[in-house]
Order: structure tokens, then C-alpha cells, then sequence
């Protein structure tokens, strides 16, 4: 059963809006989200299998391992993912919540309508008993209206949440507190902050393939914009912001360059070495998302690490008002 909380035109009228809010803007930026076309979507596949990107397999291995732990303590009887992709270290909790009980439902969250559609066929294969009700939804707008068919834990992995910038998450968190109920929980996989010489090999691996990831928004925007970016002619560049313990991820323009968006009716100037700001991907610390988890009604009450303390999945759960 798949339920569209998604308008038609929402996507292409938000590309529309960011891309002429971050290209007019001084520094330039453009939001991740739109590295995800079937190209790029292939592209992070492709990182995820990288020896410098430990984050995936680090969260899968994790995850083997404390799946039963976080279901104990959940007491879940729904999964709910967000952002869920090909849902593809969602089984370990979907095992870990049927051992503990009764899973009555997965509920996977994504905008990508194709990639929700080959996760439910290969579940119907999987797993024919689990009723599976997708959503295509973008998850910053949609959250008071997620089914709710039992008491739910919300997955949000990846260190997706990182792409957010703090007063987003902020907002993001307070939205998830808000939509969930009492003795729901809200399970995140964090990156956390550790030697910047791996974070910036991560970002920036020798094979060149976050690089080819990085400019793809590039040929989204030459495609549905009209535009007509030389993406060759953009440098990657990958950095490690101490002070807000984020990577970001840059475009470089080589040589000065005008560049045409017949689709926004808009023409930029890039001056030569001058850097299009494309993502950033925060890094975590328990003192600091903690008190953070906090402030948007949300308590810490569960936290595990891999051996090296490379990443983190924190289980919290809305707090107990005083008037409720
Ligand atoms: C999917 C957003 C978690 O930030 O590490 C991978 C995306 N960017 N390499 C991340 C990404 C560059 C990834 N997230």
C-alpha cells in the first residue's frame, strides 16, 4: 500500500526556489538533497562500498550487533524509516523487533518513489507475512502526517541527520518530538567526530568517486533547469570545519565562467576559483547531541558505538511533560 503525502510539482518547485536562493547568494550554495537522481543515487551506492567511507558499514556492523538491545528497549511494534532508500540494513531491526515481540508493520519514508518501489518488491519476496505501507513524503514537511498503525520506532540512519544545518536539525527534532507519542522512540545513526585526516579521506577518496557524487548536482541542474554548467570544468573540494565539526563539500570553478539557467531565467557569474558550497555533514559528539535531543523534547536514553568509537546509534524518546 503506498500512501503520497508528496504534491506532483512540490520537488521541481522547491529545486526551482533553492537553486535560485543558493546561486544568487554570496558564498553560492546548493542544497544535498539534489545529488539523488538515479545517477547519483548509484554514485552513493558506490561510496558506500569505498575502503575511505567506513560510516555505512560501520552503522551495518553496529547494527548487527545491538538490534536486539535497541528493540528491548524500544518496545516497538512499528518501524517507521526515514529516508529508507533501498531499506537495506533495515532488516536486522525489523528481526530484532519480531523477536522481541509483535512487528505489525514497516513504514518506509522517501521522496523517491522508485527506490521505495524496488525496497517493497524485494520485501514481498523477503519477508510475504510484513505489512509494508511506504510513504513518498519529504520528511522535513511531513512528519505530523506519517502513519502511525502501533507504536512506533523511527529510524533515521545513515548520519543523515548531519546534512542539516544546526538551526534545521533543531527544528527537524522538535517536528519528530512533536509527531511522535508517548513511548514512541526515535532511533539516529550518528558519524562522530574523530582524526580529520579520515573524515577529509572519506569525503575525498582517491578513486575520485564523492568527486563525480559532488558535480552530479550539477548535470540535475543542467537537466531540469536547462542550465548548461561545463561540469568538468569544477574542481571537488573537501574540508573539515573544525569550529562546527562539519564536512563540507565544495564545487571549484577552474576559470571564470557565466553560466546560463534558462529554466530559472537566470544567469550567474562564477569568478575563478570561486566555491559553489554543496553539502556539509556534521559530526557528533553524546555532550553534544545530547543536550540538543533535550531541547527539543527528546531524552538520550540509549547510546551505542562501534569498538573504535567511529559512529553512534542514540535511541531517545519524547520527554514526560509535567502537564501531561
Ligand atoms: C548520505 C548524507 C550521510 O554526508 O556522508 C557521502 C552523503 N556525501 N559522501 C554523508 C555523502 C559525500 C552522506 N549522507
Amino acid at each position: 500500500m503506498t500512501t503520497v503525502l508528496l504534491e506532483p510539482d512540490a520537488l521541481r518547485e522547491a529545486l526551482v526556489a533553492d537553486a535560485r536562493a543558493g546561486l544568487t547568494a554570496s558564498p553560492k550554495w546548493l542544497p544535498p538533497k539534489y545529488f539523488y537522481d538515479a545517477r547519483g543515487s548509484e554514485l552513493f551506492e558506490e561510496i558506500t562500498r569505498l575502503p575511505e567511507y567506513y560510516p555505512t558499514r560501520t552503522e551495518r556492523s553496529l547494527l548487527a550487533e545491538v538490534a536486539p538491545e535497541i528493540a528491548a528497549a524500544a518496545g516497538a511494534e512499528v518501524l517507521l524509516e526515514l529516508g529508507s532508500g533501498s531499506s537495506e540494513k533495515t532488516g536486522y531491526l525489523l528481526d530484532a523487533l519480531a523477536g522481541a515481540g509483535r512487528l505489525a508493520a514497516y513504514v518506509p519514508v522517501d521522496v523517491s518513489s522508485a527506490a521505495l518501489r524496488g525496497a517493497v518488491a524485494e520485501l514481498q519476496v523477503s519477508r510475504p507475512e510484513l505489512p509494508v505501507i511506504d510513504v513518498v513524503a519529504d520528511f522535513e514537511h511531513h512528519l505530523a502526517d506519517l502513519p502511525a498503525p502501533g507504536r512506533r520506532l523511527v529510524a533515521f540512519l545513515g548520519s543523515t541527520i548531519g546534512n542539516f544545518a544546526p538551526i534545521e536539525r533543531a527544528s527537524f527534532l522538535r517536528g519528530l518530538a512533536d509527531a511522535l507519542s508517548p513511548g514512541e522512540s526515535l532511533l539516529l545513526g550518528l558519524d562522530l567526530v574523530k582524526d580529520p585526516r579520515r573524515l577529509v579521506a572519506a569525503y575525498d577518496d582517491s578513486a575520485g568517486v564523492t568527486a563525480d557524487f559532488n558535480r552530479n548536482v550539477l548535470r540535475v541542474l543542467n537537466r531540469e533547469l536547462e542550465a548548461d554548467f561545463n561540469v568538468d570544468a569544477f574542481e571537488h573540494v573537501a574540508v573539515w570545519d573544525a569550529r562546527n565539526e562539519w564536512m563540507e563539500m565544495r564545487l571549484r570553478a577552474t576559470r571564470p565562467m557565466t553560466v546560463r539557467l534558462a529554466g530559472l531565467d537566470l544567469t550567474i557569474e562564477l569568478a575563478a576559483d570561486e566555491e559553489i558550497r554543496t553539502e556539509i555533514s556534521a559530526k557528533f559528539r553524546r555532550e553534544r547531541i545530547s543536550p540538543e535531543l533535550a531541547a527539543a523534547g527528546l531524552d538520550l536514553v540509549g547510546w551505542w558505538t562501534d569498538a573504535d568509537g567511529d559512529y553512534a546509534l542514540a535511541l531517545a524518546r519524547v520527554s514526560d511533560s509535567p502537564t501531561s
